[in-house]
Parts: structure tokens; sequence; C-alpha cells
């Protein structure tokens, strides 16, 4: 771990403007005997004064963060499913439609974007270092490479498999400090015409929605346009289109070209002067979520207090990395919330990290219902509440923080 005072993609200055405190790795879910070994980081946050970057003041050692074990599966989600598969579809129609198109994904995890191009006979790599995740994308029929994205493995690619017309990632670019690195592999390994399309949180929605537990130890950039803009124009990139997307609580899907072989979309316009309205680098607004945040904090464990002390029983829905910001920070243990259900078998079984509280298979909510669920997995309400709505109906609320702590 090591900690920065430099952006990581300019060098410029960082300001500190919110501080986390002592947070556990968000994945790694724990059994007792793991407890002595948990490994804690200070999670603090800054932004660049010369590129306005934002990021983790502190770099986390990326094996300790992707191997193996790594719980999050992709598919896990009817929705991201779909969502993954309407992307594919568009890139085949309009990106792959050459003689012999070839598609790179960075962090491809179990498949769920490559799964339709390689059904479609479109050649294709996933490169995904976590080996778990990786041999279920190779089990769909999809050609994986277990490894690490960067400069080194662009370079391999480019000689066993020539240029690439699209490389791809979603949710994973913002989870890589080493951005020189990958920026000179994507230019170098990416067709004169070709394009690198990336999908991540915004952090302008970040900002108007409080939705502070985006921010935790994997992701380590929290783009916008204006810095994706300066640090594509520092690897001779230019960001030719963006698109606001809904999923994981609100994304942006940027897309870079070689410099000068596209033309910019007027939606990167309109997108920068909306940020610029917003006043989304200037110090004052981060220090008014940094406000938000506290507030929340406040509010959330004052509810879950007086819901105990009233006797009713609040049961957590979904075990997200993000869920491992809130409870530690916020303080909040098995005392309050006694265990979390979540779809993923990896993380059944376990205690959420730092806070260690059991999370248990999706059939323990019903058995029987809370009175309250504390859905931790908010960016996915639509498709849980819908799943769930026996719960609404036996008279259970939801609990939600984002973008403050309401009841429904
Ligand atoms: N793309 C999937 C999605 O959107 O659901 C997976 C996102 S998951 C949050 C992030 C993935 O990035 C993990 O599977 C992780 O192993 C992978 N990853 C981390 N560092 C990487 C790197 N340098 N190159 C490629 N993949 C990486
Ligand atoms: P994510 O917010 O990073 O996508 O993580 C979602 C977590 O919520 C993941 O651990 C799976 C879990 N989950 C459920 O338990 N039930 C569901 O219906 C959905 C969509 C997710
Ligand atoms: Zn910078």
């Amino acid at each position: 771990m090591s900690s920065q005072s430099r952006c990581r993609v300019c060098a410029g200055p960082l300001a500190e403007f919110f501080d986390f405190g002592r947070q556990p790795l968000s994945d790694a879910f724990v059994r007792p005997e793991d407890f002595a070994d948990e490994f804690f980081v200070r999670l603090a946050v800054g932004i660049c004064e010369s590129c306005t970057m934002v990021q983790l003041m502190e770099e986390i050692p990326r094996d300790r963060m992707f191997h193996e074990d790594y719980p999050y599966v992709s598919s896990g989600s009817a929705v991201m499913r779909e969502h993954f598969e309407k992307l594919a579809r568009r890139l085949l129609a309009t990106e792959l439609t050459g003689d012999d198109p070839f598609v790179v994904e960075l962090g491809c995890n179990d498949g769920v974007m490559l799964k339709a191009i390689a059904e479609a006979g479109v050649r294709h790599l996933g490169v995904e270092p976590s080996g778990g995740v990786a041999a279920m994308a190779h089990a769909k029929g999809i050609r994986v490479r277990t490894s690490f994205f960067e400069e080194e493995t662009a370079r391999d690619i480019l000689a066993t498999d020539g240029r690439a017309d699209v490389i791809y990632a979603a949710n994973t670019l913002c989870h890589i400090p080493y951005m020189e690195s990958i920026l000179r592999g994507v230019t170098a390994l990416l067709a004169p015409t070709g394009v690198f399309v990336f999908e991540d949180p915004y952090f302008s929605e970040i900002v108007e929605r409080t939705s502070f537990d985006q921010i935790y130890d994997e992701h380590f950039y929290f783009f916008t346009v204006r810095s994706v803009q300066a640090m594509a124009a520092r690897f001779d990139l230019e960001l030719v289109d963006v698109e606001r997307l809904p999923v994981h609580g609100g994304e942006v899907r940027y897309t870079l070209a070689h410099a000068g072989a596209r033309t910019p979309s007027e939606a990167v316009a309109e997108l920068l002067e909306d940020e610029n309205k917003r006043n989304l680098a200037a110090m004052p607004t981060l220090k008014g979520f940094a406000r938000n945040v506290e507030r929340i904090r406040d509010d959330l464990t004052a509810l879950l207090r007086d819901l105990r002390n009233d006797g009713k029983r609040v049961v957590g829905y979904g075990a997200t990395a993000k869920s491992a910001t809130v409870t530690n920070y916020c303080g909040i243990g098995p005392d309050l919330v006694p265990f979390i259900c979540d779809t993923t078998v990896a993380k059944q079984g376990r205690l959420t990290p730092g806070s260690h509280i059991p999370v248990r298979e999706p059939a323990a909510f019903a058995d029987p219902y809370p009175d309250y669920a504390l859905l931790f997995a908010w960016n996915h309400a639509e498709e849980i509440m819908a799943k769930e709505r026996a719960f609404r109906e036996a008279g259970g609320r939801w609990i939600l923080y984002v973008p403050e702590v309401h009841v429904v």
C-alpha cells in the first residue's frame, strides 16, 4: 500500500476532501479464523488540482483485490445481463462490421458481455486477472487470458492477434491506478480507426446523489468528462463520445479514439458544460458532498438504533462491495443488522469485511420476513423490489440511504 500526494495520471498536487478512516478490502469476505489477517487501508479521496481527476489517496496492491477467489460475478443481475447483451449487439452492428474484426475486453469477469460476441463468431479476447471468474468465462466458450491488462499485455496481444477494432472495459478502468501503462497499451493495440469504450460510475452523479458508497478500495478513479478529456490528451487519444447510463447508480460510457480520427459528438461538449455549471471540481462543492455524507451516516445509524430499540427486525439485502464503506464508516455491525442475504454463493456463509455481518442465502430473507430490509444493493433496486414484491405486500419496508435516508 502506498500513499500519494501526487495525481496518478498527471503528477499534479492532490487536495484531499474526504477521509472514511480505516476500511477493509471491500470484497474480502471472511471467516472468523481470518479476522487476525484482515487487511485495512485508509480510505480517503482527493482531487487533482491540475487535471481534476478524483482519486483515492492510497493505492492498494492489485493482487490483494483481484485473485483466484475474487467473488464478484457480473451475471448475477438480469438487468446487467441485458445491458451487456444490448451493448454487444450494438458493437456487432456498428464497430465490428469490417473484415475479421477483433475486440478485446479488460475485466471480462464471467463473460457477461463477450458471450454474445463469441456466439456471433467474432474474434475476441477477454483479459481477466481473477482466475475464478475467468474460468467461468472460459466455460462459456470465451477466449480468456488470465492476467492483468497493462502495456506489456497489450504488446503481447498485438504480436499474436494484431490490432483491436474495439477495446472495451466496464466497471474496470476505474479500478486500475496505473493508468499510464494502460493507456500506452491501449494506444499501441488500438487500430487507427478503432475505439476504446469504457463505462464507470459518474462522479457528477455521486456528488448529486451523495452515493458515497461508490467510494471503496477497488474504485480508484472517479471519472468526469473534464478529467477523462485531459487524461486522453496526454496519450494522443481523444474523447469523442459520452453516453449516460442508468446502471450501477449512474454511469457514463466514454468513447476514446486516436486523436483526430473521429469528430467528437455534441454530447461531449454538453456534458462538459453541465459539469462546469455544477462547479464539480471546486472545493466548496466537494466539501458540500462531505457534509452530506456525514448527515447520511448520522441519519442511518439513528434510524437503525431506533428500530432496534423498538424491537424491529432489520435485515441487509445485497452484500455489495459498496456496503463495506457503509457498514464500516457508519459503524453498523450484527447488533444493528444481524445478517445480509446475497445470491453470490462465494459470499454466503462468510462475514462481511470489517463489520463481520453474516452473509446468508436469499431464502433466509423470507424465513420469516424482517420488518425492514436495508437495501445495500440500491443500484439494483428496481430488479430486487420486483423480485421481492411479496415482502412489501406482507408489510415489510425498504430502507434506502441514497440520496438520503428514507423508508419506502
Ligand atoms: N466488466 C464486469 C462488469 O462490468 O460487471 C466486471 C467488473 S468487476 C467490478 C472488475 C473486474 O476488473 C474484475 O473482474 C477484476 O478482476 C478486473 N480487473 C482488475 N484489474 C484489471 C486489469 N488490470 N486488467 C483487466 N482486468 C482487471
Ligand atoms: P453490485 O452492486 O456490485 O452489482 O453487487 C450486487 C450484489 O448484490 C452482489 O453481491 C449480488 C447481490 N444481488 C442479490 O443478492 N440479489 C439480486 O437480485 C441482485 C441483482 C444482486
Ligand atoms: Zn492530475
